[in-house]
């Protein structure tokens, strides 16, 4: 007899993308500069790690808000007894305010149609469960974010159908790409209920023009659909072109309180731009009265506790320091990013030209066997077992060209990027020896096996054999 549900069962959460899978490998041998030197270092996590000692001595300033504190008065029994999903106003003011200064002070939030959530992941599928049926469709952009395949459709029973965006034109939506999407749904049955966006991207680390902001909002218009543009890496932003918000452009269209104001959703979180995921706190900014309540009310299986909500209003209402944060994390992660770029032309790969995120898509198609997801596989296995570099594989954020890679740069120490950059190195020079010697002398079969050792590590992946992966 079953006795499980369909839901536990089915394996749509993603658990095996090899997104997730890479992880795993990662687990079992992490790299350690002392313990274990020759362990696998994790380029496949986008965490923020550029800044903690900005966050730390702002805590040492202020050991109140940490410690339940208020002008010296323990305020411990008030947080612990805390329960109302509107969330803490004072929170709520001090979030608007530094999306707002994220944005230049372009736009501003109004509290009241915020809502709070535990992180991005939960503001996500929160909308789905507002906006869609079990069924229906999101429409989004190829490459994406892999968690967006349990995000979006695992419990809410939701579809995505991908818009093919390509190496053509540096992966930007086009008109004619929303429309395939949309007749694509159409054949396979499906409502299309919105367009879910990430700006800046996650993968690509690029910033979305006005161009293509306003495109989305023509289309969302005409077919009278929703947009969620999921903005959690707004503070990100490290070179020009500046961030857009899609509030901003909302506002040069003079959209306010128009029909289509209504339809134009907002995720945020503070996972990336704070470097806080382990906090869980992310909000929904939508216009829509209606969505509003209904996520207030559903927030209640995802909230913020009330010491975290405490903690970072007393922060983020210093702005003195949001300021100084968030322009120091910003030259922090673009001198992170042109470390990557520079340690990967070293080794002969290109990226695509970014600006913003704490990653970059990296461009490996001249190191496959054949144009194919196979080789892809077959080349991020070396790249994860013998490397010893935790990637993401294009495929596993569904990007329709094989070859490109994701590669997180904040989330180690410059010691490590560069020991990543010397691994890579290494890698792409065996690789192009061991082409040359292939062409020089075919008859030696062994010639592969003796170059490779000399750059293979020595990994304890089940004692099996370099080229044998
Ligand atoms: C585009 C995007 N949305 C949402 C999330 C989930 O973030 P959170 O930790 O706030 O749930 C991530 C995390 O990587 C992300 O990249």
């Amino acid at each position: 007899m079953k006795l499980l549900s369909r839901k536990a069962t089915c394996n749509s959460h993603g658990q095996d993308s090899s997104y997730f899978l890479g992880w795993q490998e990662y687990e079992k041998n992490p790299y350690d500069e002392v313990t274990n030197p020759t362990g696998i270092i994790q380029m496949g996590l986008a965490e923020n790690q550029l800044s903690f000692d900005l966050l730390e001595s702002w805590l040492a300033n202020n050991p109140d808000a940490a410690s339940f504190k208020r002008d010296g008065e323990s305020i411990f029994r008030e947080l612990a007894l805390f329960q109302d999903y509107h969330g803490l106003s004072a929170f709520k003011n001090a979030l608007v305010e530094f999306m707002a200064e994220i944005r230049g002070n372009k736009v501003s939030f109004d509290p009241k149609k915020l809502v709070l959530t535990a992180g991005a992941t939960s503001a996500n599928e929160t909308l789905m469960f507002c906006l869609a049926e079990p069924g229906e469709a999101f429409l989004l952009p190829t490459p994406y974010y892999p968690g967006f395949d349990r995000d979006l459709k695992w419990r809410t029973g939701v579809e995505i159908v991908p818009i093919q965006c390509t190496s053509s034109n540096d992966f930007q939506i086009t008109e004619s790409a929303l429309e395939e999407a949309y007749q694509q749904a159409q054949k396979l049955n499906l409502k299309v209920k919105g367009v879910l966006v990430t700006n800046p991207s996650n993968p690509l680390g690029t910033t979305m023009s006005r161009h293509e902001l306003n495109l989305l909002v023509n289309f969302i218009t005409v077919k009278g659909i929703h947009l969620i543009s999921d903005e959690i890496y707004s503070g990100t932003v490290f070179n020009s072109p500046g961030f857009v918000s899609i509030m901003e452009v909302l506002m040069d269209r003079n959209s306010k309180n128009t029909e289509v104001w209504n339809r134009i959703h907002i995720v945020y979180s503070l996972s990336k731009d704070l470097g806080l995921p382990g906090f869980r706190v992310g909000a929904i900014y939508s216009n829509d009265d209606t969505v509003v309540a209904a996520a207030t009310k559903m927030s209640s299986f995802g909230l913020v506790s009330s010491q975290t909500q405490y903690l970072l209003s007393a922060m983020l209402s210093d702005k003195k320091f949001t300021k100084n944060y968030i322009s120091e994390n910003q030259k922090r992660l673009e001198q992170r990013h042109e470390m990557l770029i520079k340690g990967l032309k070293n080794a002969g790969i290109g990226c695509l030209m970014s600006n913003a995120g704490l990653f970059c898509w990296v461009d490996m198609r001249h190191l496959l066997s054949s144009n194919t997801f196979e080789a892809e596989m077959e080349l991020w296995k070396k790249i994860v077992y013998n490397v010893g570099l935790n990637i993401s594989p294009g495929s596993s954020c569904h990007c329709t060209e094989p070859g490109w890679f994701r590669v997180c740069f904040a989330n180690m120490s410059e010691d490590t990027l560069n020991l990543a950059m010397q691994r890579i190195k290494s890698f792409v020079n065996s690789m192009n020896n061991n082409n040359n010697d292939q062409s020089n002398d075919k008859s030696n079969k062994n010639s592969r096996r003796g170059l490779l050792t000399k750059w293979v590590f020595q990994l304890s992946f089940d004692g099996r054999e370099a080229d044998e992966r």
